[in-house]
């Protein structure tokens, strides 16, 4: 019951000024944000990356309200792979952009965000990588497809996420699994209505199978964003089935989450990406995290407790 209220308080401007200006355990919000700055993060990437792990960066914010904010969004990302290009790791590193960071909610948003995020693409593209469109939540979805098919046409690498809770799912992944495409599939992180999305955890297990089975058979490039061991173990089922070798689809998990499995898939010689986010602006972000396991709640309010 707690997930919907805490998902419910990370809309919430009132509970993102009481929560970011409370006095925080830096070690709970850094356990999944592991830093502020590109400086605080080179050295994860590097760690993770010397490990055999790969990684996908997410600069954190979302929901802004003007388009400066955007433009600082887009140049946050632009420094990031500078930085990559340094040190020689943009194949190892793609970057995950939410695309309401770059003005997609505001005023003639669709082509602000489009316009934003294309110099990042081609940046990343410039070095040997590529971006993926994370999937916010179902009112922005049709922008975020139409955005992702628009960027395929010059960077076919481009890649896009699609949650399972969501009803239109099926459907968008029969659409995507076509050669060229990379699909991250994923279980959902917001509160959606009734009338769109999957509310039981047992229906919205059974719905990513379905999807990762589209997916496993159709053409493209399927990318497992799971922590869930029943679903990753499926996954390996349906991979062997289809007749993928093992670079034909790969395993993400989320920094902070299940670190030795992380290690334990790439030891089995998958493809196992991390997704690493950071920066200043986490309280979205942050709070996700806390509604996925109710257990993090508690252990972020005994912190603030004992403080
Ligand atoms: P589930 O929630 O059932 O968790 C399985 C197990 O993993 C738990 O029992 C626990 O051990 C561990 N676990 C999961 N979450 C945890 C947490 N927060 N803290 C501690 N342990 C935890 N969503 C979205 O809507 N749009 C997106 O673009 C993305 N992008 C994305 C990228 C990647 C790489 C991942 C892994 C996930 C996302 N998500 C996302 C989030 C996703 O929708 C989902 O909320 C989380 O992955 C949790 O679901 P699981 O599949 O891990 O299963």
């Amino acid at each position: 019951m707690l997930g919907p209220v805490i998902l419910a308080a990370s809309r919430s401007d009132r509970m993102r000024r009481l929560i970011s200006a409370a006095p925080v355990t830096k070690q709970v919000v850094d356990r999944f944000i592991p830093g502020e700055t590109v400086a605080d993060i080179v050295p994860i990437i590097q760690d993770l990356t010397a490990k055999g792990l790969e990684l996908t960066m997410d600069v954190v914010g979302e929901d802004i309200t003007t388009p400066e904010q955007a433009t600082t969004a887009r140049d946050a990302y632009l420094a990031l792979i500078d930085h990559l290009e340094q040190l020689r790791l943009g194949e190892k590193v793609e970057m995950s952009v939410k695309l309401s960071m770059f003005g997609q909610a505001l005023d003639g948003g669709h082509e602000l965000a489009l316009a934003n995020v294309r110099p990042v693409v081609e940046a990343a593209a410039a070095i040997g990588t590529t971006v993926t469109l994370d999937a916010e939540d179902h009112t922005t979805l049709d922008s975020m497809f139409a955005i992702h098919e628009e960027l395929r046409k010059d960077f076919p690498q481009t890649g896009c996420v699609i949650q399972a809770y969501l009803f239109r799912t099926e459907a968008d992944a029969r659409r995507l699994a076509a050669a060229g495409s990379r699909v991250r599939l994923v279980k959902g992180a917001y509160k959606e209505p009734a009338e769109v999305a999957y509310q039981q955890k047992h229906e919205i297990d059974k719905a990513y199978v379905r999807v990762l089975r589209i997916l496993m058979e159709g053409e493209g490039y399927p990318m497992i964003g799971s922590h869930d061991p029943r679903l990753i173990a499926i996954a390996q089922e349906l991979a062997h089935k289809a007749g993928r070798k093992l670079d034909e689809y790969e395993f993400q998990m989320l920094y902070g989450i299940r670190g030795d499995e992380h290690l334990r898939l790439a030891a089995e010689g998958h493809r196992m990406r991390v997704y690493t986010a950071y920066g200043t602006d986490w309280y979205g972000y942050f709070m996700r995290r806390l509604a996925e396991k109710p257990a993090n709640l508690r252990f972020f309010v005994r912190s603030m407790i004992t403080k």
